[in-house]
């Protein structure tokens, strides 16, 4: 079965590389659902104005390091592949709020979302292999969310025209319906002149991610999830 699935998986990554065609504006605009958290708080996320330019399903995992002293996880970061739901979404609203968990169950289901996995070539791309499972087709891939080494988190949609890019701060945080689930968050341009085109985004949709209650020791450990991330210019 791994065997099969490694090999789906390069298949699928020969056949799928093709670019997007040029897309309609996201001008149906689905509304950002807000609606759904308890949206108070020290930090609640604020109102969208206008269109999000992207609407992104980004799965992979929120990584934590035990602090030995507090005997809790301390997050560390997270690394996401970030996929095109944009103009899906926008023709499947139903799906807006379960989105992010189908996808997070396909990873869930592959062997090399387990570590280790007879997979380990493939293992950074076990987010494509869970994509190309997607029905009725796999997005295009938008780009990559990660943390900086010194902890900025970072969003580079190197597949969108003109490359969108963010580094980013977090200016908003409120729990997600399910204690399941990691904080829907708002984030926004930490200010840096590298970033472009887009300003701000907002995770919501969470989809696991969420740490152990304690610890013990010093070890780090990785804990997939999925979201949707709406980006605003
Ligand atoms: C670990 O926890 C202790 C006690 O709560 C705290 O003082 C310390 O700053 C924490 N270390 C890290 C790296 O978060
Ligand atoms: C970790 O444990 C410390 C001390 O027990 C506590 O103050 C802190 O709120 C805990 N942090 C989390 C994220 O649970
Ligand atoms: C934004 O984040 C980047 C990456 O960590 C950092 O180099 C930069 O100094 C930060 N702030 C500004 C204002 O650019
Ligand atoms: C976490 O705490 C619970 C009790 O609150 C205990 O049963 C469990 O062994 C602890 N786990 C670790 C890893 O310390
Ligand atoms: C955590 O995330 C980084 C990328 O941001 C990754 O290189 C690392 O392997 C991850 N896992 C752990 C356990 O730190």
């Amino acid at each position: 079965m791994a065997i099969f699935l490694c090999v789906l998986f390069i298949l699928s990554t020969l056949f799928s590389s093709g670019h997007s065609l040029p897309r309609p504006p996201f001008n149906e605009t689905p509304t950002l659902p807000l609606a759904e958290v308890a949206n108070t708080g020290p930090s609640p996320l604020p109102s969208p104005s206008g269109r999000p330019k992207y609407v992104a399903v980004g799965l992979g995992t929120q990584n934590y390091t035990c602090n030995a002293t507090s005997g809790n996880y301390t997050a560390t970061g997270a690394l996401a592949q970030l996929f095109d739901a944009t103009l899906y979404l926008a023709a499947h609203r139903n799906q807006i709020p379960s989105m992010p968990q189908t996808y997070l169950s396909l990873y869930n289901a592959l062997p090399c979302s387990k570590s280790p996995s007879p997979c380990v070539a493939q293992d950074d791309r076990c987010e494509g292999l869970a994509n190309s499972l997607f029905r009725p087709r796999p997005m295009n891939i938008l780009g990559e969310h990660y943390f900086t080494s010194s902890g900025t988190p970072t969003f580079d949609l190197y597949d969108a025209p003109g490359r969108p890019f963010m580094f980013s701060k977090k200016a908003g945080v409120v729990p997600a319906p399910s204690a399941d689930d990691v904080d829907w968050l708002y984030l926004t341009s930490n200010g840096s002149s590298e970033n472009s085109i887009i300003s701000s985004v907002y995770r919501v949709e969470t989809a696991g991610g969420v740490q152990p209650k304690n610890c013990s020791g010093s070890g780090s450990i990785e804990v997939p999830y999925a979201a949707e991330y709406w980006f605003y210019r």
